[in-house]
């Protein structure tokens, strides 16, 4: 249960309390919407920005649903402390579909789609238009975060801030130190992962960070495994929970975050590294060009 509100044992090593009471998320899919919850559930003023007006209308769903499942398990049977708590975290959180009107926030993060030139469009424009003062941070899984930035001015309150899915649940955020963050900016982050009960890491600006890093060439040994008829999906994956203790198997975890995310992920680290174990799988290109990006569109690995 703790683990959903974040007041387990946190070891964001921080001496500086938590200066950041607004939080502006560009980007309302699966990662932005969960960061949103999370800064709203810690007490914060949060705005989505999605250019989509029916994104934020599925944003602001899941989030209530999410909202629930917190609650109960927070308050159990007390019906009235759970409609409270979703309420007042709900109330919390608005939505945009323009960058303009959420620009006045301590922190802005960007969850946008992966490309490198839109992202970067979006934070030349953040840039300009945000007051001096607001930390800009992205939520990239895999591309360069001193890339994104490379237009940006004030590259002393700029860094990497990677959630993980689901980001209600999993309690890790890497911390990624821009070339340029100053400590002042370093120490917010930290203060602020931990105000929203997450346990941070941090990392230089390298290929994948840590956990896809090391997440990238463990799945994709799972899919060449499968691939090469050397084992059943299932048992791999039942392979994996039982003989290893993770909760799902990679092929299941593949389907989970979406086989377009993996192959994406893999491609950037490897074209950044050239190291072979992130080379192309025939398999999942071909799973990915057929749509069957996993859970989101009923087929990957499984069919659902
Ligand atoms: N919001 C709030 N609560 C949620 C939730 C959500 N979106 N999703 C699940 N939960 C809660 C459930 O209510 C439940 O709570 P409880 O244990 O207190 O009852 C708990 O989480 C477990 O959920 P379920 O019982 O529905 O299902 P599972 O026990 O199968 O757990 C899981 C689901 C948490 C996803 C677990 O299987 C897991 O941890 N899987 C691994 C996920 C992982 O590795 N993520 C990282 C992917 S890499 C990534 O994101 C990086 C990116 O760059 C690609």
């Amino acid at each position: 249960m703790n683990k959903l509100i974040g007041v387990t044992r946190n070891f964001c090593s921080s001496s500086t309390r938590n200066a950041i009471k607004t939080v502006t998320v560009v980007g309302g899919g699966l990662m932005g919407s969960g960061i949103a919850q999370v800064a709203a559930q810690a007490g914060q003023n949060v705005t989505i920005v999605d250019l989509q007006p029916e994104i934020l209308d599925k944003a602001q769903k899941s989030i209530q649903n999410n909202l629930v499942r917190v609650g109960k398990k927070l308050y159990k049977d007390d019906a009235s402390k759970v409609e409270a708590f979703v309420k007042d975290s709900f109330d919390r959180i608005k939505v945009a579909t323009k960058v303009e009107d959420a620009v006045n926030a301590d922190l802005i993060i960007e969850a946008i789609v992966e490309k490198l030139d839109v992202k970067q469009e979006l934070f030349n424009k953040l840039d300009q238009l945000a007051p001096g003062h607001t930390i800009l941070a992205t939520n990239t899984s895999s591309i360069s975060v001193n890339e994104i930035a490379a237009g940006i001015k004030r590259k002393d309150r700029y860094g990497g801030l990677h959630f993980f899915n689901p980001v209600p649940v999993m309690r890790l955020l890497e911390v990624i130190k821009g070339e340029q963050m100053s400590e002042e900016t370093y120490q917010a982050m930290l203060a602020w992962g931990a105000s929203i009960g997450k346990t941070c890491i941090t990392c230089k600006d390298t290929p994948g960070f840590v956990v896809n890093r090391l997440l990238g060439p463990y799945s994709a040994e799972a899919i060449r495994l499968y691939e090469r008829g050397d084992a059943s999906a299932q048992d791999i994956d039942i392979a994996m929970k039982l003989g290893a203790g993770y909760p799902m198997g990679p092929l299941e975890l593949s389907d989970y975050t979406g086989l377009d995310t993996k192959k994406f992920v893999l491609g950037t680290i490897y074209k950044k590294t050239s190291n072979p174990v992130f080379r192309p799988i025939p398999l999942l290109d071909k799973l990915v060009e057929e749509g069957k990006l996993g859970r989101k569109t009923g087929e990957g690995f499984y069919k659902y």
